[in-house]
């Protein structure tokens, strides 16, 4: 370079570099990253682990109570929450499971709903982050099937009319669900509760056709993931069948089986009279 200027300019725009490059890595060292392992995180600082996650960890690493679905089970739902979260999960039963399930979608909402009030309280003893609130379901599983053959005479049960907020004259509509489950639209829902091992337990029939009922009035893109545990027993598999449809399961693993439920405005073949 002949010309002084030039070189001067030159000069300039070096010394510019490598003071930007300095305050650059500094940054990083002051924040404990390493500059491999933040570059896909400049933007986005999703990895960092959440409160419940750390929590979850420690529960389980600790404890020697397990989930009761097997691993392959939880898997499917690990799957989908992996593409879909955060997102709103709604679970019915609180279990040993709880807090996998909340951690697997550590920034979205996941709100347990339990029919045992004690129960309750022992699981919010020890896991204060999770969100539960108590359900008093009408239901008792020895109605099974009088409720299988009569909600189709309740006009107030048919799938296009169908609502479950304070609907009463449909026995199989959750009608008394705290406001927040009305109100949010659920991507996801895994029903593993109430009971429905005995005559007198509640049973998962109105779990199931509400479930159904809220997959048809979602307003969002893409389908409602419905999750059934327990499919070998013949009233979770008869409602199933009934109302969230042979066609929409996706995946059957062990006792599981999962269903992709669209909403009622993309389904064109619907007959408006039955579910299926
Ligand atoms: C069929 S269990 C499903 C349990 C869950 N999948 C798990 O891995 O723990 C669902 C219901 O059983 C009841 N339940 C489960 N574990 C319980 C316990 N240790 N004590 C009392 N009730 C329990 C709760 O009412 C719960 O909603």
């Amino acid at each position: 370079m002949k010309n002084p200027r030039n070189l001067t300019g030159f000069l300039a725009a070096v010394l510019v570099f490598f003071i930007g490059a300095a305050l650059f890595i500094s940054s990083l060292t002051r924040t404990g990253n390493s500059f491999l392992c933040s570059l896909p995180s400049l933007a986005v600082d999703d990895y960092t682990p959440t409160e419940i996650q750390l929590q979850a960890i420690l529960h389980y690493a600790t404890s020697q109570t397990t989930p009761q679905q097997s691993k392959g089970e939880i898997s499917v739902s690990f799957e989908v929450l992996k593409s879909r979260s955060p997102c709103n999960f709604l679970v019915f039963g609180l279990g040993h499971d709880s807090l996998m399930w909340a951690s697997f979608n550590p920034r979205g909402t996941t709100l347990f709903l339990e029919e045992d009030p004690k129960w309750v309280q022992t699981v919010l003893k020890k896991a204060p982050q999770l969100r539960a609130e108590t359900v008093n379901y009408q239901t008792q599983l020895k109605q099974a099937d009088d409720l299988l053959s009569s909600y189709k005479s309740e006009p107030a049960c048919a799938p296009s009319e169908a609502v479950l907020r304070g609907n009463t004259r449909c026995r199989l509509a959750l009608s008394n669900l705290p406001d927040e489950v009305y109100e949010k639209e659920w991507d996801l829902i895994m029903i593993d509760a109430p009971r429905g091992y005995f005559p007198e337990a509640p049973g998962r029939m109105g779990a199931i056709f509400s479930a159904a009922i809220m997959a048809r009035r979602r307003q969002g893109s893409g389908p409602t993931h419905v999750f059934l545990h327990d499919v070998d027993r013949k009233v979770e598999k008869a409602f199933a069948e009934k109302f969230l449809c042979r066609k929409y399961l996706v995946k059957a693993v062990g006792r599981l089986w999962h269903f992709e439920i669209p909403s009622a405005t993309n389904v064109t073949d619907a007959d408006g009279a039955s579910f299926c």
